[in-house]
């Protein structure tokens, strides 16, 4: 089978890794691909928005399976305009993606079928946004509708932090069109879960949980990031829980999808707030997280490729879903100096290849490039240096060990990946 992966992050190379393990694949194309997943991939330049031109390529290669990486596309109908023409892609439609694209969407979907979620308002106008934060007590959280990269939730813990992040949004037009409509939410107290799942539409079989470090700095100080780190399977969320979960909130997401006639197939992904008062949904995801996918894929026991055909052919219930037996994942990301804000790009990676051939110890690449045969940072975000081990403590020294060994200029990263699980559990 040819496999074509839209995308170019940490994510889409530990999905490149896993699959290129798989004895049904026989060649893989990464659009636009890094450095890293080079290794795996043949990297084609074209665009994530030109549909035509990733149809032609399919149709040109004889692609069997095209995989999106990214929400972007699938917000903006990638899969649609795939099953036009016939060619197999693994992901939910437009329609189905709105789940993820509007909050407003997602927020009275949730309402309607009853799935546990902060209680909202929503509004179409700065003035009656504001005139809510006079009227209620802080913390309150303000959201974009649309899609804003993961940066559109700005938590107020003052009436002036609501109404600057409603100016922002709404009358700045920062996030652009994204914040035309705003919601104003509940503020959550408790810790936050990753569940992702595999879904036809039918069937829902979840992942292990993970946990995604999201601030910039030790002990969740500092603002939030694409994440800087990834842990499973998170001890604290239990079968009984995870069970729950898909009996609250994913199985209802599914059926309630297929009764508005937006029937989604592929990875749902609920970002979870674990209260006092049971699991709350903060978030919908229409595909793999980042960096939460390489933190799952070495865990994955299975054939992921074997994964995605049951999944397309509606199948999902005849498939084995398999997670390594006792096996713990840490993932670290090694991130540009000055980043989420600004930061320069270009510094040489220096000690790479000092991990290649080490047992369970993976280097996916978040923003790379090759410049001549050297391998140079290309974005915020760089490495994600990922190990496993049967306990936290070992797969998280192993990888604090190649982090420190690898280097280049301005290099960040959290030094508190997993900790808290050493000290409880191991
Ligand atoms: P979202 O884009 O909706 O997932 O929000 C991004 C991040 O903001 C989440 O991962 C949480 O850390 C935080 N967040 C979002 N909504 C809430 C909420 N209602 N209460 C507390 N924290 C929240
Ligand atoms: N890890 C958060 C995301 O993928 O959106």
């Amino acid at each position: 089978m040819k496999i074509l992966v839209l995308g170019g992050g940490g994510r889409e190379h530990a999905l490149v890794w896993k699959l290129k393990q798989s004895e049904y694949v026989s060649k893989i194309y990464a659009a636009p691909g890094n450095a890293g997943i080079a290794d795996f991939a043949e990297c084609i330049d074209i665009p994530l928005n030109d549909f035509l031109g990733l149809s032609k390529f399919a149709e040109k290669k004889g692609i069997d399976l095209t995989l999106v990486g990214p929400e972007q596309p699938l917000a903006d109908g990638v899969v649609n305009f795939f099953n036009d023409k016939h060619l197999d892609i693994f992901g939910p439609t437009q329609e189905a993606a709105r789940i993820e694209s509007s909050k407003i969407f997602a927020k009275d979907f949730m309402k309607k079928y009853h799935i546990p979620t902060a209680s909202y308002c929503t509004f179409d106008n700065a003035d009656s946004a504001l005139k809510f934060v006079n009227d209620h007590e802080t913390p309150l959280v303000v959201k974009t509708d649309g899609l804003a990269a993961g940066k559109g939730a700005i938590i107020a813990k003052t009436r002036e932090e609501a109404k600057d992040a409603i100016g922002k949004m709404m009358i700045e037009r920062a996030w652009g069109e994204a914040g035309k409509r705003v919601i104003i939410e509940e503020h959550l107290e408790g810790t936050e879960v990753s569940i992702l799942s595999f879904t036809d539409g039918k069937c829902v079989i979840p992942m292990v949980p993970i946990q995604d470090y999201k601030r910039i700095y030790n002990e969740d100080k500092g603002p939030n990031t694409g994440g800087m780190g990834a842990v499973g399977p998170v001890p604290t969320v239990n079968e009984r829980m995870l069970e729950s979960i898909v009996s609250q909130v994913l199985r209802p997401t599914v059926e309630g999808l297929n009764e508005v006639g937006c029937p989604f197939k592929g990875i749902l992904y609920a970002g979870l707030m674990l209260t006092e008062r049971g699991p709350k949904v903060l978030e919908f995801n229409c595909r793999f997280g980042d960096p939460e996918t390489q933190a799952l894929m070495p865990l994955l026991e299975s054939d992921l490729a074997e994964i995605m055909l049951y999944v397309l052919n509606e199948r999902l219930e005849e498939a084995d879903v398999i997670w390594k037996n006792n096996q713990k994942c840490v993932c670290v990301i090694m991130a540009s100096g000055g980043y989420p804000k600004r930061y320069k790009k270009g510094f040489p990676i220096e000690r790479l290849e000092a991990v290649k051939g080490a047992k369970s110890l993976f280097v996916f690449h978040s923003g790379t490039a090759l410049k001549g045969n050297k391998t140079v940072t290309d974005g915020g975000r760089v490495l994600g240096v990922t190990g496993c081990d049967d306990t936290f403590e070992k797969a998280s020294s192993k990888v604090y060990r190649c982090v420190d060994d690898i280097k280049f200029e301005g290099a960040i990263y959290r030094t508190d990946i997993a900790q808290q699980y050493i000290k409880e559990i191991d």
